[in-house]
């Protein structure tokens, strides 16, 4: 069965950059000029997925505008030749997809939050994109992810090898390898294990193709790691030889992957993509070339900004 539609869990409180998400939802702050959530959108949609539904919570409302249509603001902008690039900027957010929402209500951990999209995912296998992992879209994973899916069957999660001493701050995998040069098949799955007791550096990051018999899983589930309902207890359940929910395999990511939910990843996501667009590159890239030459020789300032 076709992969058509797309998860995308919002209801996270992003105090890591508190104050800057006092008042906006953390999916909106701008990567360069567009908002992160709508680079997450833009590979579902890449991936031919084109049905989004988003796990929203309180103060999150203006996610579900900045996908919706601005006429007072579209007004302003038409008639005008100038501003026509610009309008069709504004309206490429509502352009892209059919756009739905449900609410969590009580933030139970993201198992939950998947939980939350049954009744309108249905009995299909479906993607679940996390909004703090910027995919670049030079790079591909999601597409590859659903094409494994539709050969294999079962579900399908994006690793990443990362540094041993990181692997406690992710899901991490036990994996047998395949005939497939970067698919694994997962034997096991352990949410943020310490990294003496870690099965491999082969870490999870938030892309996956889930077939819908998790969501009976999810249900069973209790709390995990943090108290929460986590999707990784779920997956693992999965992972069983006797499982109904098919195999689980794993596609193993080689491209360059960002963790805007991370402020110095974030910096580096604006700094790295901002040098590779076509409109501000050359005058960033010229910029960045001088401040590194007369600002960064190794010394941290002696009276540094306060946080
Ligand atoms: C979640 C998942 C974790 C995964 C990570 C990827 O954790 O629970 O398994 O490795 O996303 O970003 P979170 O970062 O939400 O704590």
């Amino acid at each position: 069965m076709a992969v058509t539609k797309a998860v995308i869990p919002v209801a996270g409180l992003g105090t890591r950059f508190l104050p800057a998400t006092k008042a906006i939802p953390k999916e909106l702050l701008p990567v360069v000029d567009k908002p992160a959530i709508q680079y997450v959108v833009e590979e579902a949609v890449r991936s031919g997925l084109d049905d989004i539904l988003f796990i929203t919570g309180r103060g999150k409302s203006a996610i579900e505008d900045h996908f919706d249509r601005n006429l007072e603001l579209e007004d302003r902008l038409t008639g005008d030749e100038k501003k026509k690039d610009l309008l069709d900027r504004v309206r490429a957010s509502d352009r892209l997809a059919a756009v739905h929402s449900v609410r969590q209500g009580e933030a139970l951990g993201l198992g939950h939050a998947v939980l939350c999209a049954e009744r309108h995912v249905g009995a299909e296998p479906f993607a679940v994109l996390l909004g703090d992992d910027l995919i670049d879209e030079r790079d591909v994973l999601l597409t590859r992810m659903v094409e494994v899916q539709q050969r294999l069957g079962g579900c399908v999660v994006a690793l990443l090898e990362v540094p041993h001493e990181q692997i406690g701050l992710y899901g991490c995998a036990a994996v047998s390898p395949t005939d497939a040069g970067d698919v694994v098949r997962i034997t096991g799955l352990v949410e943020k294990p310490p990294p003496e007791e870690a099965p491999s550096n082969l870490a999870i990051i938030g892309r996956y193709v889930l077939a819908p018999e998790i969501f009976g899983v999810l249900r069973r589930t209790p709390p995990g790691r943090g108290g929460e309902i986590q999707l990784t207890d779920a997956i693992e359940a999965l992972t069983g030889l006797d499982s109904d929910g098919g195999p689980v395999h794993g596609v193993v990511f080689r491209g360059r992957r960002y963790d805007t939910g991370d402020k110095a990843d974030y910096l580096k996501a604006v700094v790295q993509l901002s040098c590779d667009r076509g409109d501000l590159g050359p005058e960033f890239r010229a910029w960045l070339r001088d401040f590194v030459a007369t600002q960064l020789d190794g010394d941290t300032p002696s009276d540094p900004i306060r946080p």
